[in-house]
């Protein structure tokens, strides 16, 4: 496996390939990350990983300073699920000038949900990913349904700017008791962790009853997303949303509709998302 840090090492690399499979990450990556990796490996002819921490799409009071860089742990992670190439770009190299033009999805996608509590969130995500899919010359590349929101809104922005670009989702992987997998689970004590199962629990209980309760009217669907949100906040969390979606553009749901339930909450200092299709 190679790693490279600078644009000119990277074309350099890629000049031999002509079906680039990509992997975005911030790194400090944990088998949800390497799972997407493994899921690339046949879909392109070399596969490739970025790792870059995105000041674009961190507010000022978020966590971009003491995100975990863990590049020689990450490195030897990747290099055992098969990646056959890194690019691990200084901020300098990715953003030599202040980024200036900048990518602004619609809003009816970006700014509700995650968008609502994390304002200009998506501009910074998708400006780095349309950087990053470009610097790496994707033909395909791999994006997590842990982040449900971040993938339909890259899936678009790809569509609409007619990249050549074959988005491909990958499924969240779990720990043994539910708890999806993220960076940001670092973050958590001893007891958080124990607790943070109460999540995907609640995202279960509002699915299953969607399941046997095929009749909801919007009444419905809006009863159960506050009883979820009540009970997390009883069980000591404090929810940003439980929101029951249509899988199609996140809009809100109506019975006959393919829904997904999303959530964010925070558990003492760490924000935590989930999701779970019906
Ligand atoms: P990051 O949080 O590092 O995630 C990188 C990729 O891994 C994303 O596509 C995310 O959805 C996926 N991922 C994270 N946890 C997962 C899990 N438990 N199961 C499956 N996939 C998982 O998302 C970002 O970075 C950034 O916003 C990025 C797209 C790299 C742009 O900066």
């Amino acid at each position: 496996m190679k790693l490279v840090h600078t644009l000119s090492d990277l074309r350099d690399h890629l000049s031999a390939y002509r079906h680039p499979a990509v992997v975005p990450t911030m790194g400090n990556l944990h088998a949800g990350h390497l799972a997407l990796v493994r899921q690339a490996k046949p879909l392109g002819d070399i596969t490739v990983s970025t790792i870059f921490v995105n000041r674009l799409q961190f507010a000022p009071h978020e966590d971009f300073d003491t995100y975990p860089r863990t590049l020689d742990a990450d490195c030897q992670q990747l290099e055992a699920a098969g990646c056959d190439l890194v690019f691990a770009p200084k901020e300098a190299e990715m953003y030599p000038q202040p980024q200036t033009f900048k990518v602004h999805p619609p809003t009816e996608l970006a700014d509700i949900l995650e968008g609502h509590f994390r304002p200009g969130f998506f501009i910074g995500v998708c400006t780095v990913v349309l950087k990053l899919l470009s610097c790496t010359q994707a033909r395909t590349a791999l994006f997590g349904k842990k982040d449900y929101q971040q993938l339909m809104v890259i899936r678009n922005m790809v569509k609409q700017f007619a990249m050549p670009v074959n988005i491909v989702g990958g499924e969240t992987q779990r720990s043994e008791d539910g708890l999806a997998l993220s960076s940001r689970n670092g973050y958590l004590s001893a007891a958080e962790r124990q607790q943070a199962v109460q999540l995907s629990a609640t995202l279960k209980t509002v699915a299953e009853a969607l399941r046997t309760n095929t009749v909801l009217d919007a009444a419905g669907i809006s009863r159960l997303e506050s009883q979820a949100m009540q009970s997390l906040s009883n069980l000591g969390w404090r929810p940003d949303y439980v929101a029951v979606r249509r899988q199609a553009d996140l809009q809100p749901a109506q019975a006959g509709d393919a829904m997904v339930v999303l959530a964010a909450a925070r558990l003492g200092a760490t924000r935590l998302i989930d999701n779970l299709e019906v």
